[in-house]
């Protein structure tokens, strides 16, 4: 039985405010093997039952059945719409039409009609309070309503009400982007909540990242000084009409009850000043203030159609400790951004304070030292009901523990729990194996993405600094992409660094980018190194590269591609003779290479510099490709080789020794093929033998890191790579795991094993960067791996690397065409591989180290010595077979 089993728009299976017709793709479900699309049919209606077709492509010959575009259909604003597909495939068989996904459409061309409205006024500009907004309305009489669509957006954070409901389930909207170039707004399907005569709608407006207090140096105010909402809720009559309700100066505002909220320092809510009932009808308002109108350009307002931040889940405390020096502590077990929901009852000015933290000291106390200048303190005052619920909304927390500093009653475990917040991504990737220290360094990596993916791809969630830096994004993205959906995550983020790179192409370290023009206090930026590193700016390709790669996505390539030849234009023009670099850069970052008390690792700059040059220069040059410009293909490939021979002239001795003895430097010569093939072996040798000096541990940074496993067994080095991954003494992945770690360090030596800690000025236990191994856990371990001429998984390399003395390894990748598994099973010497491959796809099985093939059924491998190699069409697959 053929059918269509999920189909999506823009990756996701709803969207909710659109701009454009979004990508269509849909999996496929057969009891067959080896399952082909023929071709497919695709209609668009405006109600869920088709009965007036909008349009219909007819049945199209092709196999596309992911980011499938439809242009010729004029789409209106503020309007919902219906897609299904059906397939026909290459047994014969026909597929009944899909299930529907549906969208709305956002304000597409429409303007806004209203205007930013602020409850505030200039005197508050140093100010960090919640304001509320608010408007009564009534419908028109007559028709009753078809549909009412709310667009809605603010300068600083909101929540929006509607009849004292909270409309949408996102929170910290609208999120982090380059205000002044790019402002989301969002879309909410209000019909079913409209009450038929009198409405009241409005707003909670709090300073969030557009005017708090943000940054290592404190500076406050970036985007403007006072926060302000603009709405434009569509209302469409059965009868056609229409009506529309905006802001503008009718609006009434008022203080709210939360004296004070902010990203890093957390919130104060007096509920005694509540007042009650303010967002629904029948509340007197009369005493309320005019609001001001806010000139802001409202060009820049952009459709966010999905992947908002939410309450993603709830986490129960697992334990209530009274510390050494006599404080009281909820362990939620966990290292996780979000917010701590609490229950309390007492009377009226009692209060609730919280400080939320990462973790104990060697003592066993309370640190709160690593998080600088950064509070993160709840304080509410009760009003003295029976029972009160609270969490704080504008702020959110990076922590593990909190200290409760004041609590009327008794602290008991129920009463408390940690909502856990990110950006609303399906979860793609799970991995499962014999080795119980792996399984938690795969949490640990998926928990630190989980709380560093939270509307932008934070360094860290705790400390006053969580900016969106672009080494760690870049470093961490292949492997965020196994675990997550991220395509709309970075799709959102990379358009902010085009935003604000320099006119020049300069990447700036930070996007948003919030240090540009603030940095006095650092001497370093404030030479004017606030943009263009190696491996940082480099997220200006790769991650729009990763995307193509990992989703097949040419749209992002083609919305970047100006980005990303401006980062490589850059290095170009401040390169001599193609060695380049330039003013501050990080280098090998945070390696345990580098001089006491330095953050800066062994590896030469300019090494670093131009290995990069030569990676960008390179995946640029594939990007021009699968966009057919020829020209910039031929250009930036010729680069790339030129490039490549600088390095090995600059680089190699005529003998083949690399002239930078460091581990990183033979990383980055081998991963990024800028090895002659001659001096490979010896290359590759003088890696191990640095691995050796050490004892087997590695002594990377954030720019080596990354890539250390795939260098040794992309080169034969299976042995190596496994011993490196599975140590457990310090320095390595598994010490951190050992010493009770639930996200991934920052520093090797965050936590020494004497129980001292790395210096507190820099210290963040759930940083995702070295989590940068965990695509070598997917693309090596299980052997999941895409292949850059049929991208998104059209084509699958499985290639296992079996080792590490592991018994079973499971994993699984749900790839936009269904779900690719690989599990591996040895005992003895025999090992049973599994295999899914999704509908519509194919996969090349590579088996080293293949002695005798025992059963293969409907898999025809070709073996050549001790290797196999078999292509096999979609379905599941068992092989089983003796180590050579
Ligand atoms: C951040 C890093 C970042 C680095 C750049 C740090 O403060 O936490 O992760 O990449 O600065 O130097």
């Amino acid at each position: 039985m053929l059918s269509v089993k999920k189909i999506t728009l823009d990756y996701e299976l709803s969207l909710s405010g659109v701009d454009n017709f979004p990508v269509i793709g849909w999996e496929i479900a057969s009891d067959q093997q080896s399952v082909k699309q023929i071709c497919y049919q695709l209609q668009v209606s405006h109600d869920k039952y088709f009965d007036v077709i909008l349009f219909d492509s007819g049945l199209i010959n092709s196999d596309a059945s992911a980011n499938v575009n439809i242009n010729d259909i004029l789409l209106h604003p503020s309007t919902r719409y219906f897609v299904r597909v059906r397939i026909n495939d290459n047994h014969g068989e026909e597929s009944p039409w899909s299930a529907v996904a549906e969208f709305i459409t956002g304000m597409m061309d429409t303007p806004w009609s209203g205007d930013f409205i602020s409850a505030e006024n200039s005197a508050d500009k140093d100010n960090s309070k919640v304001t509320l907004v608010r408007k009564p309305f009534s419908l028109n009489k007559g028709s009753a309503v078809a549909s009412a669509y709310l667009h809605v957006s603010a300068l600083g954070l909101y929540q929006f009400y509607l009849n004292g409901q909270k409309v949408g389930d996102d929170v910290l909207t609208p999120g982090w982007t380059s205000y002044h170039h790019h402002l989301l707004y969002q879309t909410y399907d209000l019909s079913e909540q409209l009450q038929r005569d009198d409405n009241v709608i409005g707003a909670e407006l709090a300073a969030g990242w557009f005017k708090g207090d943000m940054g290592f140096t404190r500076d406050r105010n970036y985007y403007g000084e006072q926060t302000a909402l603009i709405c434009q809720l569509v209302i469409h009559y059965q009868d056609g009409t229409q009506q529309i309700v905006v802001t503008d100066d009718s609006w009434h505002g008022e203080d709210s009850p939360i004296l004070f909220s902010e990203i890093y320092d957390g919130e104060i809510c007096d509920a005694s000043l509540e007042r009650e009932g303010w967002n629904n009808t029948g509340y007197d308002a009369s005493y309320w203030r005019p609001v001001s109108l806010i000139p802001y350009d409202k060009k820049v307002l952009t459709a966010q159609s999905a992947c908002k931040v939410e309450k993603i889940s709830a986490l129960e405390p697992v334990a209530i400790i009274t510390t050494a020096q006599g404080d009281t502590v909820i362990d939620f077990g966990q290292n996780l951004s979000g917010w701590v929901e609490f229950k309390v009852s007492g009377k009226l000015g009692d209060k609730v304070i919280l400080r939320h933290f990462e973790t104990l000291d060697a003592e066993g106390n309370v640190y709160l030292d690593n998080l600088r200048s950064a509070k993160q303190r709840v304080e509410y005052v009760l009003k003295g009901d029976a029972e009160e619920v609270y969490h704080p909304q504008f702020t959110y927390q990076g922590f593990r523990y909190v200290k409760v500093e004041s609590y009327p009653g008794k602290i008991l475990p129920e009463n408390f729990r940690a909502l856990v917040l990110h950006s609303d991504m399906a979860h793609t990737g799970h991995f499962n194996c014999s080795n119980e220290d792996l399984n938690q360094l795969h949490h640990n990596i998926l928990w630190g993405l989980k709380g560093n993916f939270v509307d932008v791809p934070t360094d860290c969630p705790q400390r006053d600094e969580r900016l969106g830096w672009t080494g760690d994004a870049q470093i961490f993205c292949r492997t965020a992409s196994y675990l997550m959906h991220t395509r709309n995550f970075f799709a959102k983020w990379l358009r902010d660094l085009r935003h604000d790179q320099t006119p020049e192409g300069g990447v700036p370290h930070v996007v948003p980018d919030i240090l540009t023009g603030h940095c006095a206090n650092d001497i370093n930026l404030a030479a004017g190194g606030t943009h263009s590193a190696a491996a940082w700016a480099d997220a200006a390709v790769i991650n729009p590269w990763t995307m193509y790669l990992m989703y097949g996505d040419t749209r992002i390539l083609e919305n970047q591609y100006q980005s990303m030849k401006g980062w490589v234009d850059f290095m170009l023009t401040h390169s001599e003779n193609l060695i380049w670099r330039y003013k501050l850069q990080f280098g090998d970052w945070v390696a345990l290479d580098a001089k006491e008390g330095s953050y800066f690792g062994a590896t030469p700059t300019d090494l670093v510099c131009t290995a990069y040059f030569a990676h960008s220069t390179e995946l640029f040059s594939r990007a021009a490709k699968a966009l057919n410009r020829t020209e910039d293909f031929e250009r930036y490939s010729a680069l790339h080789q030129q490039i490549v021979q600088r390095f090995q002239d600059e680089f190699f001795t005529q003998s083949g020794r690399l002239a930078a003895r460091t581990q990183t430097a033979h990383i980055l010569a081998l991963y990024f093929n800028l090895v002659p093939e001659p001096f490979r072996e010896r290359t590759v040798n003088t890696l191990v033998e640095l691995l050796r000096e050490h004892d087997g541990h590695l002594v990377t940074g954030f720019v080596g890191t990354p890539y250390f496993c795939h260098a040794l067994s992309q080169n034969g080095r299976e042995r190596e790579a496994w011993e490196l991954l599975l140590k457990e003494d310090f320095p390595s992945w598994l010490y951190q795991v050992k010493a009770g770690a639930t996200t991934i360090w920052e520093h090797w030596d965050g936590l020494k094993p004497d129980g001292t800690m790395w210096s507190a000025d820099m210290n963040s236990f759930n940083h995702y960067a070295y989590g940068a191994v965990g695509e070598w856990l997917y693309r090596s371990v299980a052997g999941i791996e895409a292949d850059v001429d049929e991208p998104g998984f059209k084509h699958v390399i499985i290639e296992p690397t079996i080792g590490g003395g592991l018994s079973f390894v499971d994993a699984t990748y749900q790839s936009i065409y269904g779900e690719i598994a690989v599990g591996w099973k040895v005992l003895d010497e025999r090992v049973t591989l599994n295999v899914t491959v999704p509908h519509n796809t194919h996969a090349t099985i590579k088996l080293s180290s293949l002695g005798e093939l025992l059963s293969a059924q409907d898999v025809d491998f070709k073996q050549q010595g001790t290797s196999g190699v078999a292509n096999i069409g979609s379905g599941n697959y068992t092989v089983e077979y003796l180590r050579a």
